[in-house]
């Protein structure tokens, strides 16, 4: 009798798909903790050439475009824009998000327009119970009158359940709360988030039902069950916001069926979430003209120009260390103007700094760091600009101010919203539109010239 094969078990890591022949707590490939799982041996042997299945590839230019995606429009117009012109039939879409950021509210409103329409929907949360959303629903006043609810964690008996009732949308919240009883490993682990997105891939796909799948952010800022996960589904997209304000970002970060560029604004309010269609305007309505310290950049989000006030406070020179104290904007970014300032005749260094993008907005780009610079400078000198001219541009670590992307399309934002004069860097210039005068700066000083007169001791033009 021939002996029997030793089947040799391999594991293999959920994040980074590295392998190893023992089990560790820790991937040795990518340093991931508690992923190695299990992995079966493959199949041994070849299938016999007359079982495999005759496909046959097709010229490109073949391809019949006319079957193609359907889209459904959820309603909201922000939301169809980031998904790329509405959802499409049999998508699964992954959105990721802090706990509390309003992924359930958002999405229950998603349903609930569907509901209007008169298509049936199912929502299924394993997180709260079904009385919770239908308080939540009622106080929002959405009319749910064809959407579904599962009060479930029991991923068969869900998916059993929506091939049942065929929605014509589905939402999945969450992806660490579902789980497949067949699998030992616990919810919310990789193996568990794994076959969950799998399986809710496979019913989108088999019955064209558009899913939604809610996926929590661990601290790392990652979706909890790792990077796989954003590969088994069509569309990623985040919904950020902070607690400190209500304003919401929904950010395509994949996206097979359109661009990632997009972006959409909401405003979480006590009467549910709310799109907010100019954001420029929404992060401007509280500035209070000619305050000291202040400046309004154009940001780009996405591809979308963004007006947004950055506001600075400076502490009187103490011989304590000064504190840089920084809300929405890059700290490495404030230190570097420090230093350039320091060398162009501002001494900051033994006085304290803040810095904030007011709104909620977080400005990372380099478009920014002009309005920082400029802003300090006013709160330094408690000065204020003319509350109708804007600033945007890169400043160099020798003072030198460099161009920034989309130039256009943050003057025709800057012209919209009334502004009449905005400093930019000198290659803006040519992009000028009417009723906006633009005057290009070539460094730091010039810009400072400009906005306040020749900086103390420094003999600059104006
Ligand atoms: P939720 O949608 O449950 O967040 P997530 O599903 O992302 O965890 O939103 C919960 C938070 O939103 C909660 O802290 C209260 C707040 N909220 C409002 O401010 N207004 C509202 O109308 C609703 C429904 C929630
Ligand atoms: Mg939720």
């Amino acid at each position: 009798m021939a002996a029997k094969k030793k089947v040799r078990i391999s594991y293999k890591c959920g994040d980074c798909g590295a392998t190893a022949l023992k089990w560790t707590g820790r991937c040795s490939d990518c340093g991931a903790w508690n992923t190695m799982q299990e992995e079966a041996p493959p199949a041994q042997g070849r299938r016999s050439t007359s079982k495999v299945r005759r496909v046959d590839p097709i010229p490109v230019s073949k391809v019949d475009l006319k079957v193609g995606e359907v889209r459904l429009s959820t309603s909201i117009r922000e939301l169809d824009r980031v998904l790329g012109g509405g959802l499409v039939t049999g998508g699964l879409v992954l959105i990721g998000g802090d706990p509390g950021v309003g992924k359930s509210t958002l999405l229950l409103t998603v349903l609930s327009h569907f509901s209007r329409r008169g298509l049936k929907t199912l929502y299924v949360s394993g997180e709260e119970s079904a009385r919770q959303i239908r308080l939540r629903a009622d106080r929002l006043k959405l009319p749910c009158d064809h959407l579904h609810l599962l009060a479930e964690t029991d991923l068969d008996a869900s998916l059993a359940a929506a091939e049942r009732i065929k929605p014509r949308a589905l939402v999945l919240d969450s992806v660490q709360t579902l789980f497949s009883p067949e699998l030992t490993s616990v919810p919310g682990s990789v193996s568990q988030v794994r076959e969950v997105a799998a399986r809710a891939m496979s019913l989108s796909k088999g019955h064209d039902i558009p899913t939604f799948l809610v996926g929590h952010v661990t601290k790392q800022g990652g979706i909890a069950g790792p990077k796989v996960l954003e590969h088994l589904v069509d569309t990623v997209i985040y919904f950020e916001g902070d607690g400190r304000t209500q304003l919401r970002i929904l950010r395509a970060v994949k996206n097979r069926f359109g661009s990632t560029g997009e972006i959409g604004f909401f405003e979480m309010t006590a009467e549910g979430l709310r799109e907010v269609p100019d954001a420029s305007a929404r992060l401007l309505a509280e500035r209070v003209a000619s305050a000291s310290g202040t400046s309004v950049i154009a940001a780009i989000e996405g591809s979308r120009p963004v007006l947004a006030e950055v506001q600075a406070l400076v502490g009187h020179p103490s011989p304590a260390t000064p504190g840089r104290t920084v809300l929405g904007v890059d700290r490495s970014r404030l230190q570097m103007h420090l230093a350039v300032l320091g060398k162009l005749g501002f001494p900051l260094h033994d006085r304290d700094v803040f810095v904030s993008a007011a709104g909620g907005l977080r400005i990372l780009e380099p478009a920014a760091d002009l309005g920082i610079a400029v802003s300090v400078v006013g709160a330094m000198r408690d000065r204020a600009l003319d509350q109708h001219t804007m600033v945007f541009g890169e400043v160099g670590l020798v003072g030198e101010i460099r161009a920034v992307s989309h130039p256009a399309a943050r003057l025709n934002e800057a012209a919209r919203h009334g502004f009449r004069r905005v400093i930019a860097p000198v290659s803006s210039v040519e992009h000028a539109p009417k009723n906006l005068e633009v005057i290009g700066v070539r460094t730091l000083q010039e810009a400072l010239a400009v906005l306040f007169g020749a900086p103390k001791g420094k003999n600059t033009r104006r």
